[in-house]
């Protein structure tokens, strides 16, 4: 990248940029990866000026060969990148000139940087967006399986972090692919505002040249073109909404992970996470560490970081373009990546998860979970909700005390706390009872399980 070139912008100015200011204002070192949109952009803007006159023909093939080319070169690591051509459109602009002549020169009548590069980042993140929609599904498919596969095994449902009422693990499984499934639907209402072009709007204004927008987009298969030149050039909404998805749908990663971290453990030790996930310890040989849910835990930090970097880029900027907003590439490339590699590794990981049933049932009967489940015995048989909680709450008092849980207790020791106890009272204090009652759209009963594994199945058709 050492090769120096004349700079297009080179004729308004006496002195050469200081070398300093040359490598900090540079964009190349980490545009470079834009070269295919760009190009398609260019391949694009090339047609259009020739489908209204500004181009021969001669020129645009001439333009169009030269391109690929230029994609030819990169795409085998043989383009020579300099820094003294700042970003990527200008490399590929000076090498197109260099190796087709002054046809080369002809293909930026009509646009400016500002609108390509708009144009560039939105053709970029709108594939983006549909190989992380990719992974997702895999990952949400994954959940599914292992839901339909765990829909009977009981586990203890937490609030607080405490033992609150048995729920089966594929019900757990399926908030998962809740959460998911509401970040997929914001990743596609997201792309919706991405894939408006902006070209066409030049530098700020517009251009004095009957351009046709409408085929441009049709070409680079836009859904339509942006309305308002000013906005369009300075917009990075659509970056921002993207990393607001992203930062929350590594929210609900981290909150995954936390729990499959906890699960993993000796004390809960509910799932074996497969050893090709897990790393060792250098110094203690016993361990087995949850590295991948850690990780991906960790890696939300930078990403929720990224959604108040561009927030933050963007908050003092007049109209229209500024360099500030060159500083978007980064934060948002390494959301990509990062976001990317998450899903991808989670998608793996969960498709092989072990899941330890006996450990799950018997952390359930601790805990005193069917307690709610005997208060609305109690109800049932004409105890007034609140003084059903009383008698239940004496009743766990004594198991407490004793070391039982609730359906452990002998009949009399039970029927002690209120006469509306009878013997079927034992019928709803065991675990399946407990989870088979809550048997609506939502509820925890294994066969509300399979309705809802089978709705989604279906969703993720749709
Ligand atoms: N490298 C620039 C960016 O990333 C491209 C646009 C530059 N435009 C300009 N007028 N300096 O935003």
């Amino acid at each position: 990248m050492t090769e120096q070139q004349s700079k297009p912008w080179a004729g308004r100015f006496t002195e050469p940029t200081d070398a300093f200011v040359e490598a900090f204002t540079a964009s190349v070192g980490f545009d470079q990866r834009l070269y295919r949109h760009d190009i398609e952009g260019s391949r694009a803007h090339a047609q259009m000026l020739t489908h209204i006159g500004v181009l021969t023909q001669a020129e645009c093939d001439s333009i169009l060969s030269g391109l690929d080319k230029v994609a030819a070169e990169i795409a085998a690591g043989e383009f020579q990148w300099s820094v003294s051509l700042e970003d990527v459109h200008m490399n590929i602009e000076a090498r197109l000139t260099q190796l087709i002549g002054d046809a080369g020169k002809k293909l930026h009548t009509g646009r400016s940087r500002n609108d390509q590069v708009a144009t560039d980042i939105r053709l970029y993140l709108r594939e983006e967006i549909d190989a992380i929609g990719a992974e997702l599904r895999r990952l949400q498919e994954a959940l599914i399986a292992l839901a339909e596969r765990e829909a009977d095994t009981i586990m203890p449902g937490f609030t607080h972090l405490q033992v609150a009422q048995p729920v089966t693990f594929g019900h757990h499984m399926m908030a998962w692919f809740e959460m998911l499934q509401r970040d997929a639907q914001r990743l596609v209402d997201c792309r919706k505002r991405v894939n408006i072009m902006p070209l066409g709007s030049a530098a700020l204004a517009g251009t004095s040249y009957p351009i046709d927008r409408e085929m441009t987009a049709r070409l680079l298969g836009f859904d339509g073109v942006t309305e308002n030149s000013l906005d369009a050039v300075s917009d990075r909404d659509f970056a921002i909404e993207f990393c607001a998805a992203a930062a929350l749908l590594m929210t609900h990663l981290s909150r995954f992970s936390e729990e499959l971290i906890l699960w993993a453990s000796a004390q809960f030790d509910f799932v074996d996470i497969p050893d090709s996930f897990c790393t060792g310890s250098s110094i203690m040989p016993q361990k087995k560490n949850p590295d991948v849910p850690e990780l991906v835990r960790g890696k939300t930090g930078r990403i929720n970081g990224h959604l108040i970097c561009l927030l933050t880029l963007m908050k003092g900027q007049p109209l229209a373009y500024n360099k500030d907003n060159q500083e978007d590439k980064e934060p948002l490339f390494d959301t990509i990546d990062n976001l990317r590699g998450c899903l991808k590794v989670y998608a793996d990981m969960m498709a092989t998860l072990q899941v330890k049933r006996d450990n799950m049932e018997r952390a359930a009967i601790q805990g005193f979970s069917t307690a709610t489940d005997l208060a609305d015995y109690l109800v049932r048989n004409g105890v007034p909700f609140r003084d059903a909680h009383e008698v239940v709450g004496k009743a766990v008092r004594h198991g407490v005390e004793s070391g039982k849980d609730l359906g452990e207790m002998a009949f009399e020791e039970l029927a002690q706390f209120s006469d509306a106890i009878h013997e079927d009272v034992f019928d709803v204090l065991t675990l399946r009872g407990s989870v088979s009652a809550r048997d609506h759209i939502g509820g925890t009963a294994p066969a509300q399980v399979r309705a809802a594994v089978a709705r989604a199945r279906q969703r993720l058709q749709g």
